[in-house]
Formats: C-alpha cells, sequence, structure tokens
C-alpha cells in the first residue's frame, strides 16, 4: 500500500525512480510523484493517476538532472487521489520533499500546531505535516537524519518515510514504522523502496530495517554510507541479505499480464515450495520450523489469521489439520481476531498467513497472539518482511514475486505450506492418520504436474468466461474444501471482473441464498471427488439438479472420470483426480484463469484492478 523508492548515487536519480515506481505501482495506482536534487535546489513534480500520467507530465515539463531522488506511488488513504494530495510533499520554502506510506494518526494535532506557527499547508493528506516539521527540525539540527529522529518520535500510527532537503544534495533518510522499508547496497549507489522490486535491477544485496528506525544514505563512500540508527540516535542492528530471484522474476516474460505469467507459474511455484521439504524416506523434513517437537507435541488448539485469499487458504488448511492432527482448529478473519477477545494460551499455535507479510491487520492478529503467549508460525512469501520477522517460527512459500495485484500463485503455495503444517503435525504427533500422511505427501510430491495438467486445458475456461462477460452476477457452491474454493473463485471476480459473485456452501442454498437463482444466472460448482467422500458428491449433484431445475447455468468443475455430474452440466471441466484434500490446488485454477479471462474481456486492467493495493498496509 503505497510504494516508495529512495536513490543516491551516479546514475540520474529521476531514471531510477521511475523505473522502480513502475515496479511498485501494484502497491496502489491513486497517484505517482517524484523529487530531486539539482543545481543546489529541488524539483518535484505529481499527478493523479497512474504512473503513465506523470511520465507525460515530466515529457512535457523535465525535471533537472541530478543523482539523488525520491519517489511514489500512492494507495489514497487522507485525501482523495488528486494531484495536490499526491507525493512527494515539501515544506513552504521547497527546500524538503517526503514520500510516505502508512497512516499518522495524530496529524490534525500536528497540522493545527504547524498552522498556529504560520505554516501553510496545501493538501488534505496526513504526509504534509511531516514536511514542515522536518523542515523546521532541520533548521535547528544537525542534519537531516537527526530532524527525522526527532520527527518520528512526534509522530503516532504507522509510517514508512523517506526525505530528502536541497541543501544535503547527496543523503536521503528513511524511516520506519510498521510499514516496509528495505535498503539496496550497490556499487556507490544505494537504494531504499518499500519492496526489494524497485531495486533488482541494480543490486540484490539488501539490508532489512527493524521497527523504529531511521537510516540515511550518503553518496560518500555508499556501502559504509549506509547508517541506521534507532529513533534516540542508538546504531541500531540490521540484518543484510541476499535477494534470491533476479529482475526477470519481475518482470512480464512476453505474457500480457502478471497475472497470466504467474498463473502460469504455478506449477514451479508449487514444486519450489516443496523443494527440500520431503526426505527421501518419504517423511516431512520441516526442521526450518524451529519450534521444538515437544512444543508440537503439547499444541491444543490451533488458530489461523490472514486476509482475503490467504484466509482461504486458511479455511482449507482447517479441513487438513483437523482431519491429520485431530487438532481444533479456528481460523479467522485477520481483522476481527484480536477485538474479539479470542482465548489463547501457551499451548495455542498461531499460524498467520501473508504473502505480503507486511498486512496491517494480520500483523497486528499476530502480536495479539503472541501477548497471550501463544507460539506463532507465519506461512509467508517475503522474506525478511515483518510478519515472518515477529513470529516465532517461519515457513517460506517459493512462489517468488508476485506483482499482479490479484494473488494466484501465492494462494496455491500458501496451501501447499499449509498441507505441510498439517501433515507435519500429524507425522510428529503419530496419529492413526500414519499410512494417509505418508500417501499424500507421496501425492502432494506429484501434484505440480497435476497443476500442470489442468493449466493445458483451459482454453474452453477462456471462451467460456468471454462468452459470460455481459452477466451481472455469478455465484459460486462447494462443499468441504470445494466451499472455500468457491469462495476464492468468487474473490476473484468481484475483484477482477468488478462483478457480483458470491460464494456459497452449497448445502447452504436452500436455507436463503437459492432466491438469486434465476434464469441463465451462472453458477460454478466446485465438485468433490465420488471416491473417498461418495456422500458429499452425492449430495453437491443433487444441489447442482436443484439449481438447474430452476434455471442456472451450471458450470461444473468435476474431476475425470466422475460421469454422475455429466447430465446437469451447462459445461463442463475437468481437472485430475487429487486425494480430497488436496483437491483445491486443481480445483482454483480454472477459477483464476475464468476470473481473468472475464476481466479482460470487460476491458478491465487485469494486474491493477481498481480501488485495490498489493499490500494492505493499514488497518
Ligand atoms: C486477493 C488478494 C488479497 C490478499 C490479502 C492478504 O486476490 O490478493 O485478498 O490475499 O490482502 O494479503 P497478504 O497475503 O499479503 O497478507
Amino acid at each position: 500500500m503505497c510504494g516508495i523508492v529512495g536513490y543516491v548515487g551516479s546514475q540520474s536519480a529521476l531514471d531510477v525512480v521511475l523505473a522502480g515506481l513502475k515496479r511498485l505501482e501494484y502497491r496502489g495506482y491513486d497517484s505517482a510523484g517524484v523529487a530531486v536534487l539539482a543545481d543546489g535546489g529541488l524539483a518535484s513534480a505529481r499527478k493523479a493517476g497512474k504512473l503513465a500520467n506523470l511520465e507525460k507530465e515530466l515529457v512535457e515539463r523535465p525535471l533537472p538532472a541530478g543523482a539523488t531522488g525520491i519517489g511514489h506511488t500512492r494507495w489514497a488513504t487522507h485525501g482523495g487521489p488528486t494531484d495536490a494530495n499526491a507525493h512527494p510533499h515539501l515544506d513552504n520554502a521547497g527546500r524538503v520533499a517526503v514520500v510516505h506510506n502508512g497512516i499518522i494518526e495524530n496529524f490534525a494535532e500536528l497540522r493545527a500546531e504547524l498552522a498556529e506557527r504560520g505554516h501553510v499547508l496545501e493538501s488534505e493528506t496526513d504526509t504534509e505535516v511531516v514536511a514542515h516539521l522536518l523542515a523546521e527540525e532541520f533548521s535547528v539540527c544537525a542534519g537531516l537524519a537527526e530532524a527525522m529522529r526527532l520527527v518520528c518520535r512526534r509522530l503516532e500510527g504507522a509510517f514508512t518515510l523517506v526525505a530528502v532537503h536541497a541543501d544535503e544534495p547527496d543523503v536521503v533518510v528513511g524511516a520506519r514504522r510498521n510499514s516496509p522499508l528495505v535498503v539496496g547496497v550497490g556499487e556507490d549507489e544505494a537504494f531504499l523502496a518499500s519492496d526489494v522490486a524497485a531495486f533488482i535491477a541494480h543490486t540484490r544485496s539488501a539490508i532489512e530495517l527493524g521497527q523504529d528506525q531511521v537510516v540515511e544514505l550518503r553518496r560518500d563512500g555508499v556501502g559504509d554510507g549506509v547508517t541506521v540508527t534507532d529513533f534516540d540516535g542508538r546504531p541500531a542492528e540490521v540484518r543484510s541479505y541476499h535477494v534470491d530471484w533476479d529482475a526477470s522474476a519481475a518482470e512480464k516474460g512476453g505474457y500480457d499480464y502478471f497475472m497470466l505469467k504467474e498463473i502460469a507459474e504455478q506449477p514451479k511455484a508449487v514444486a519450489d515450495t516443496l523443494l527440500g521439504r520431503i526426505g527421501v524416506d518419504g517423511a516431512l523434513t520441516l526442521d526450518e520450523l524451529r519450534i521444538p517437537a515437544t512444543v508440537l507435541k503439547e499444541v491444543d488448539k490451533v488458530v489461523i489469521v490472514a486476509c482475503g485469499t490467504a484466509f482461504h487458504a486458511g479455511l482449507i488448511a482447517k479441513y487438513a489439520i483437523e482431519h491429520w492432527t485431530r487438532i481444533p482448529c479456528e481460523v479467522e478473519l485477520a481483522s476481527e481476531f484480536r477485538y474479539r477477545d479470542p482465548i489463547l494460551g501457551g499451548r495455542s499455535l498461531v499460524i498467520a498467513i501473508s504473502q505480503s507479510g507486511e498486512t496491517m491487520d494480520t500483523l497486528m492478529a499476530l502480536r495479539h497472539a503472541r501477548d497471550q503467549g501463544a507460539t506463532v508460525l507465519a506461512i509467508c512469501n517475503t522474506n525478511g518482511s515483518t510478519i515472518p520477522r515477529e513470529s516465532d517460527a517461519v515457513l517460506y512459500t517459493h512462489a517468488g514475486p508476485e506483482v499482479a495485484v490479484a494473488s494466484t500463485k501465492a494462494f496455491l503455495t500458501q496451501l501447499v505450506a499449509c498441507y505441510l503444517v498439517a501433515l507435519y503435525l500429524g507425522q510428529v504427533r503419530g496419529t492413526k492418520w500414519g499410512d494417509e500422511i505418508r500417501a499424500v505427501i507421496r501425492d502432494l510430491a506429484d501434484i505440480s504436474g497435476e497443476v500442470e495438467r489442468v493449466l493445458e486445458t483451459m482454453e474452453p475456461v477462456r471462451t467460456l468466461a468471454r462468452s459470460l462477460s455481459d452477466k451481472r452476477t455469478v455465484l459460486f457452491l462447494g462443499r468441504h474444501v470445494g466451499y472455500p474454493v468457491a469462495l476464492e473463485g468468487a474473490l476473484k471476480l468481484k475483484e477482477l471482473a468488478y462483478m457480483h459473485a458470491e460464494g456459497f456452501a452449497a448445502g447452504e442454498l436452500k436455507h436463503g441464498p437459492i432466491a438469486l437463482i434465476e434464469d441463465d444466472v451462472p453458477v460454478v460448482v466446485v465438485v468433490p471427488s465420488p471416491k473417498g467422500r461418495s456422500v458429499l458428491h452425492d449430495k453437491i449433484v443433487s444441489n447442482i439438479q436443484e439449481i438447474r431445475a430452476r434455471g442456472a447455468r451450471t458450470i461444473v468443475i468435476a474431476e475425470e472420470g466422475d460421469e454422475a455430474v455429466v447430465p446437469y452440466a451447462d459445461h463442463l471441466v475437468r481437472i485430475p483426480a487429487t486425494p480430497t484434500l488436496l483437491q483445491p490446488l486443481v480445483a482454483a485454477v480454472p477459477l483464476q484463469v475464468f476470473a481473468c479471462e472475464l476481466a479482460t474481456a470487460r476491458g478491465n486492467e487485469v494486474d491493477q484492478p481498481r480501488n485495490l493495493a498489493k499490500s494492505v498496509t493499514v488497518e
């Protein structure tokens, strides 16, 4: 949510910052802006709308060349998406520029104070107060980094700030509380960004900043020129790391959209998430969890917290955890969790699932869980992000960078990680399902090939999606693990196609939602395997007949060889047969393709759906 870039070095800061913003646009696209230090002064430009609007503005009104600069791509919080509210924000003298991600909660009070002292604030944002405060502090203290520390001590809320001052042309300063900020260290240059994607084309050497830290990047001797302190000026400990993917992973690679590329990458992402985690003896080796077996054996309750798509992964995990471990498992929307006074204790295991590792709702939920004495395990895709850093243990998914706002490969890898945790808990605790667990581990090892097979047969799904582009509503039904898959299918369609889409447990139909069925309304039904869970299967076949009798157009997702559904399917999408609990890994894929294609047919921006941002760093 909001993307930030800062650069100091010897290249054109404007080029570096704009290229970085392009990679961060997934974080928000309500407006964009840049500031560069050049010729003893500060020059800036900002524009409402996508980055392309800013680029056009810069062609019409170029900025002078400079080697120090900052930039911002915005997801609006305080103040609408206008030019005036776009970042960077400047002080009245135009000497200091600041960009911000987060929410400054005491901004109204600070704004009133500044107005009393004669400052004129021009935007409706919370950020502008920081530019004015920095200018005031800079005039009486030892430099921009010190001014930043003094200002941060006065701010409340969540904020990542990056600033430059015309009187310190070789310096960029950043500060971090809650929202992400990473440093990139190149040769004679350094970067600050919300995400390593912004500087990966220049360096893969990164430094992770901790909570409440201020970083100063200096051109003179950069490398040594990175200084990190806490808000009181005490030297802070930081962790350096090497980014294990390269610039090509963050490119579209010939696809029209990142989402298409990320859907296609799923077999590899699934295989990468399993890599090294299944031993030669067929047992799981998750020593990386760093939670002693003695603690896992004592767990008496699992609670999963997550948001959006990650929450759907959690709903599926509940079926797996309870079945394979017999430990009660609750799944809760992270945004609701801490407000309902949940019952946790030393034997509770809380699993926080997050692609970005920065989702504020999930972060707050895990902090609450730790305060209650629970052990927290993060399932996360982003190395070094806040959620794994604040958890007791982490199981990384290895989906690689996910750029499209709608989550696809991250979802499948979250599922894989959840299965691994469930199976591992079962393995460690030695439940009566030992044989089944060993068999499922074998099936899991082959599952990426099955995902590949699904992808090879998606053309009819695309054709179908295009033919439905003028519909107003699509409903999704499922039972058992097919129910969260239905929820996920509906979420994808809502966020990408801007259509009314709802997922239901098929058994709930008769308790109300069946009233929505009218002539030709498309209903997607995720059908459980006829093997193993035949009762469930039979029940959903009855549900399909019920809705078809009322005029629904049925789109049935059923496994190969399931002939019972054929008479009732207006459109039949085949998926490979898998063990019931693993079926979401193949059943979710056609729903992703369906939503992506339908959104394209409606002329929507697939990678950047309206009003959304990929990383939601405010509550
Ligand atoms: C939907 C989507 C969102 C995220 C949610 C959590 O396609 O991407 O619903 O799943 O915002 O994000 P993370 O996983 O980064 O915590």
